[in-house]
C-alpha cells in the first residue's frame, strides 16, 4: 500500500510517501480501508521529536474514518449469532456487534489496555498503558490501517468520511474537557483561546451547544470572523489586546466562568487573570511552551480550580458523533488534500492559517 513514511524524526521534509506492506491485523483486529485521516498538531510534534513515538519508520495519524476492509477471527462481528444486549444498544455501545467488511466507520483513537483499575473504573482516559493510534503505533496516513476491534464504531451515511475524520481527537478532547472535567453549564460564560484550531473549533460548538455564552480569541481577523459565523459571541484578536483586559471590560469586571486553555506558556497567565471567582481553567496543551507565570495568590483568593484533561472515553465519542448525525455538532474543515500532500498539510498547520481540520485522503480509487 502507499503511505507517508518517517525514518528518523525531524523537519517536514522527514515525511516520504512510499510502498510498505499492509498491515496485518491479529485476532482482535479489524483492517480499516483508509478514506480520511485528519492531521493534529500532535504529529507535527511526533514527527518532530516526541520520544513515545512508536513503532519506527513511523506512519503518522490518529483520527481516521474509512472502510471495513478485514475482520479478525476473534472480533465480534455481525456473523456471530450473539445479539448485543440492548443496554449496549441503548447506549450506542453494541455498535461492534454490527462489523462487517465493507462498512463505513470510525476509529476511536485511543488503544486503552481494559484491565487496568482506570479502564475498569470508566476512566479510559487515564489508562496507564494507553497507545494513541498514529503515535504509538502506526496510523492513518495510508491506504490501510488496523487497530482493535473494541475501537472501531460504525457511522452513518450522513456523515461524510472526511467529516468523521474531523471529530475524534478534537471533538473527544473538546468534550471531555468542557462537559465532563470542568462541568460547563448552560448560561455559563467561557473564554475559547485560539477558536481557530482543531480542538478550539470543537470546543466552540460544544460550549454554544451547551448553553454558554462564548468568548473567541484568534491572531487574525479571517479566522475572528469565521469564530463568529460559529457562533462565538465575542471574538478577540489576542495579538493586539490583552485578551483578560477585554474579557474583563465585556463581563463588567466579572471574567469567564470557565477558561479553555490548549495554548500554554504564552498565554497561561492571562488565562487564569480572565478568570471569574469560582472558575476553572480547564487546559489539555501546551502548543506555545509547558513552563507558566502564575499569581498563586489570585488562586486561592477567587477561589479558582486548574483542571487537567487528556483525550476522553469511547462513550463519549459515541455521544459526539450521534450529536454530529443529528447536526447539532458539526466538524470544521479547512480543506481535504490528498494523501501525497502530508508534508504541506504539515507546514500549513505550521504556519497556523488553517480554521478546523485539514484532512488527508488516500487515491479513492484504490
Ligand atoms: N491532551 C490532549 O488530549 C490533547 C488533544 C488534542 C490536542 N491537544 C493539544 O491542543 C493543542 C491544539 O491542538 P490542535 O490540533 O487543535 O492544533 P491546531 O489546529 O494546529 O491549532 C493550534 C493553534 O494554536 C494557536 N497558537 C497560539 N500560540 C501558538 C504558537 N506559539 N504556535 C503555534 N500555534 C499557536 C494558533 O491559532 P491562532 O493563531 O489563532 O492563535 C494555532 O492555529 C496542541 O498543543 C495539542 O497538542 C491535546
Ligand atoms: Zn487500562
Amino acid at each position: 500500500m502507499k503511505a507517508i513514511v518517517f525514518h528518523e524524526q525531524g523537519g517536514v521534509e522527514k515525511l516520504r510517501y512510499e510502498d510498505v506492506p499492509n498491515p496485518k491485523i491479529n485476532r482482535d483486529e479489524v483492517l480499516v480501508r483508509v478514506r480520511a485521516c485528519a492531521v493534529n498538531r500532535l504529529d507535527l510534534r511526533a514527527r518532530r521529536d516526541r520520544p513515545e513515538v512508536a513503532p519506527m519508520p513511523h506512519i503518522l495519524g490518529s483520527d481516521v474514518a474509512g472502510d471495513v476492509a478485514e475482520v479478525g477471527s476473534e472480533a465480534f462481528t455481525s456473523s456471530t449469532d450473539a445479539s448485543p444486549p440492548a443496554c449496549w444498544e441503548a447506549e450506542g455501545l453494541g455498535l461492534r456487534a454490527h462489523i462487517k467488511v465493507g462498512e463505513r466507520v470510525v476509529i476511536f483513537p485511543c488503544i486503552n489496555c481494559g484491565y487496568c483499575v482506570d479502564c475498569i473504573n470508566g476512566d479510559e482516559s487515564l489508562c496507564d498503558n494507553q497507545k494513541v493510534l498514529g503515535f504509538q503505533t502506526n496510523g492513518g496516513y495510508a491506504e490501510f490501517v488496523k487497530a482493535p476491534e473494541r475501537n472501531i464504531i460504525p457511522i452513518s451515511d450522513e456523515i461524510s468520511y472526511a467529516e468523521a475524520a474531523a471529530v475524534p481527537i478534537t471533538f473527544l478532547t473538546a468534550w471531555h474537557m468542557l462537559i465532563t472535567r470542568a462541568n460547563l453549564n448552560a448560561g455559563e460564560d467561557v473564554l475559547i483561546l485560539s477558536a481557530g484550531s482543531g480542538v478550539g473549533s470543537a470546543a466552540l460548538q460544544i460550549a454554544k451547544l451547551s448553553g454558554a455564552r462564548v468568548f473567541a480569541t484568534a491572531s487574525t481577523e479571517e479566522k475572528l470572523a469565521r469564530a463568529k459565523e460559529f457562533g462565538a459571541d465575542f471574538a478577540i484578536n489576542y495579538k493586539e489586546v490583552d485578551f483578560s483586559d477585554v474579557v474583563k471590560q465585556l463581563t463588567k469586571g466579572r471574567g469567564v466562568d470557565v477558561v479553555f486553555e490548549h495554548v500554554g506558556a504564552d498565554t497561561f497567565e492571562q488565562s487564569i487573570n480572565s478568570l471569574a471567582k469560582n472558575g476553572r481553567l480547564v487546559t489539555c496543551g501546551v502548543t506555545s511552551g509547558n513552563m507558566a507565570r502564575i499569581n498563586i495568590r489570585y488562586i486561592y483568593q477567587k477561589q479558582l480550580s486548574i483542571i487537567g484533561s487528556a483525550l476522553g472515553n469511547k462513550r463519549e465519542l459515541v455521544k459526539i458523533l450521534k450529536l454530529v448525525e443529528q447536526g447539532k455538532l458539526k466538524p470544521i474543515i479547512d480543506q481535504i488534500l490528498p494523501l501525497e500532500k502530508a508534508a504541506y498539510a504539515h507546514r500549513l498547520m505550521e504556519d497556523r492559517n488553517h480554521f478546523g481540520k485539514l484532512i488527508l485522503a488516500p487515491n479513492p480509487a484504490i
